[in-house]
């Protein structure tokens, strides 16, 4: 579907933990249309009147009540200014925008990876697998059990494992310290969160192969054939997709705000040859 501005309405809106909310819109033209890992420009005002234009990941979409979610902390007046809304109000996106995760179609087993409100970008890739017939164990690390995505806005097929810097519920820990219990069950990993942990992440996916002895679906795959850098096919293959948080201005690849730097040294657009990344397309130590 290609890019577009759409009109939608606000529905529902609901803090679903401490500063951060879940506001549902009537967008057919987006729910039908935008794919796990996608994301919207979205024109808000604030409270005195200035324009601002914030990107949300699609957090879920529904082409059936032609409806779309997006979740978000307030941390500005362009995010406060979302809060002030009341259903039946106008609210312009533009989107689906960006690159969306690509699941191979012989994966079974899909590990994601969260943290924090990283938990919106690979959200509705749990909604995609799972229609799809695939199981999902999402993995969430949070500072503490007030912080933890309530389990009830799952599919209940959802396998949830969550880890918290404090120990109050779950592991105590990173939640990339619950990834190795999970590799060799894992066809694919798909993760969003802050960029260490992302980094990290990356770091163990590379060491996977030496670890399980077989690279499974490499071998598979044929592991001669090469494939394009930033294409559906490199995602595909790679065992771990990452959904890039960066900050951005025009979310339409013009203004280079949104810079990281690939492997090779070739910068990568997040809003145009991103959001998501194979993450061996990364350059994670170049401190972009
Ligand atoms: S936000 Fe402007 S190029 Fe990506």
């Amino acid at each position: 579907m290609t890019m577009r501005l759409v009109r939608t309405e606000l529905v529902d809106s609901r803090e679903i933990l401490p500063g951060q909310w879940l506001q549902s819109f009537h967008a057919p033209a987006l729910a039908s249309g935008t794919r796990a890992g996608q994301f919207v420009h979205v024109r808000t005002g604030d409270l005195s009147g200035l324009v601002l234009r914030r990107p949300f990941s699609i957090n879920t979409a529904d082409p059936v009540s032609g409806t779309i979610t997006i979740h978000f902390r307030t941390i500005g007046r362009g995010t406060e200014w979302f809060t002030s809304l009341r259903a039946g109000d106008a609210v312009d996106m533009l989107g689906p925008l960006g690159r969306p995760f690509e699941v191979d179609s012989r994966s079974r087993h899909l590990l994601l990876v969260a943290g924090g409100l990283g938990m919106a970008g690979v959200r509705y890739l749990a909604d995609e697998a799972i229609r799809d017939g695939r199981q999902v164990t999402l993995l969430f690390g949070a500072a503490s059990a007030r912080d933890v995505y309530p389990s009830s806005l799952l599919p209940d097929e959802v396998e949830y494992v969550i880890a918290t810097d404090d120990g109050s519920v779950g592991h105590r820990g990173f939640v990339t310290e619950l990834v190795p219990e999970y590799e060799a069950w894992a066809d694919q990993a798909f993760a969003c969160g802050p960029a260490p942990m992302l980094a990290a992440l990356a770091r163990l996916a590379a060491g996977r192969r030496d670890r399980l002895g077989v690279a499974r679906l490499g071998r598979r795959r044929g592991a001669g054939r090469t494939v394009a850098l930033g294409s559906p096919a490199a995602r595909r293959k790679a065992f771990l997709q990452v959904s890039m948080e960066q900050n951005m201005g025009c979310a339409v690849g013009a203004c280079l705000g949104c810079v990281i730097m690939g492997v090779g040294g070739a910068p990568q657009r997040v809003c145009r040859e991103g959001p998501v990344f194979a993450a061996e397309e990364v350059a994670w130590d170049s401190g972009w």
